[in-house]
């Protein structure tokens, strides 16, 4: 008899999210289970709980998921999985928090693929400024770019305090290093900008981060990308459809919100589907999404 496929759906927020259920369901899974207003010192009895109830070969049955919207709660929510796994009882462990893993993986794999396609460019030869990165997608957007050896600036919307210690919580968890700066005022904003050769804009939805003369001052710009699909967009002059289009006045290329949604969503579903598939529990975050991400943008 196959073993059903059970996913525990746990979020720190009010509400699972409606969007990861449905994802799951449709990935496959037999059941999942909400689990709201989830409190860290409250992880290790719930994981326990899932995985004693099965053989321990049933564990790759089984799942964890992490919700939310805290970037690094729900990296912390893995680790503290992992810790309170008893060998040989294990499950599979995945965090996706507002949708931002997977968001953050599939922007970054659309600005490697414009780099490559238009400008014969890999993320190793970039500097990218990352707005929004106090944020979840920002902060992911941010640490995957490294990762990838891009040289990365995060930008502060409100000054510099609070976007450094948010660079150094990314440079001790990830051993990368990324550069805190001042964007509090437009003119802050088009100094930075033109030193760089990709933009990420993560900022909240509804918030224009660039005007078009900012953009068009950029004089080395290559790719710019925009996360927010809510007017007025984050990036004036790139349309939330935009692919790979040509930014008026620059030789950049725009990636908009809606561009990025839908390779979103098939690295969500991927994920999900590899727990489900897997002969090993697996462990997937925002590194594993962007693994997949850029295999489904090439
Ligand atoms: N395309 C997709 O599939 C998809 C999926 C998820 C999200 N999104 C979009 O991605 C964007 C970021 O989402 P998120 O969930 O990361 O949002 P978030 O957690 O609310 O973060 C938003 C970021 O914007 C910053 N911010 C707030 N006010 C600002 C201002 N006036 N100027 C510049 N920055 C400002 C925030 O700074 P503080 O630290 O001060 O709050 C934070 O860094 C949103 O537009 C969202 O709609 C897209």
């Amino acid at each position: 008899m196959a073993h059903k496929n059970i996913l525990h759906m746990l979020t720190p927020q009010k509400h699972v999210s409606p969007f990861d259920l449905n994802m799951a369901l449709d990935a496959g899974y037999d059941a999942v289970l909400p689990y709201a207003g989830v409190a860290m010192e409250e992880v290790t009895e719930l994981v326990q709980d899932v995985i004693f109830s099965r053989p321990p070969d049933r564990g790759v049955r089984s799942a964890v998921f992490f919700g939310g919207n805290d970037a690094v709660l729900a990296l912390d929510m893995i680790e503290a999985t992992k810790k309170a796994l008893v060998p040989p009882f294990g499950c599979n462990i995945m965090a996706d928090p507002s949708g931002s893993y997977t968001t953050a993986a599939a922007m970054v794999a659309c600005i490697e693929r414009t780099l490559k396609n238009r400008h014969q460019k890999a993320l190793k030869d970039v500097t990218i400024a990352v707005f929004g990165a106090t944020g979840v997608v920002g902060y992911c957007a941010a640490v995957i770019a490294a990762l990838e050896g891009a040289r990365v600036k995060v930008v502060g919307h409100d000054g510099i305090e609070r976007i450094s210690k948010r660079a150094k919580e990314m440079e001790a968890r990830f051993g990368i290093e990324v550069e805190p700066v001042d964007g509090s005022s437009d003119e802050k904003k088009t100094a930075l900008i033109e030193d760089v050769h990709v933009i990420v804009a993560a900022a909240r939805a509804g918030i224009q981060v660039l005007g078009k003369d900012q953009i068009q001052g950029a004089s080395k710009l290559l790719v710019a990308a925009d996360a927010n699909a809510v007017p007025p967009l984050g990036i004036e002059g790139i349309d939330v459809m935009d692919d790979e289009e040509a930014i008026e006045g620059t030789s950049a290329f725009g990636i908009g919100a809606l561009a990025v949604g839908p390779m979103k969503s098939k690295t969500e579903y991927g994920l999900l589907q590899r727990m489900i598939e897997a002969d090993e529990p697996q462990v997937l975050d925002f590194r594993d999404a962007f693994a997949l991400a850029r295999t489904l943008a090439s």
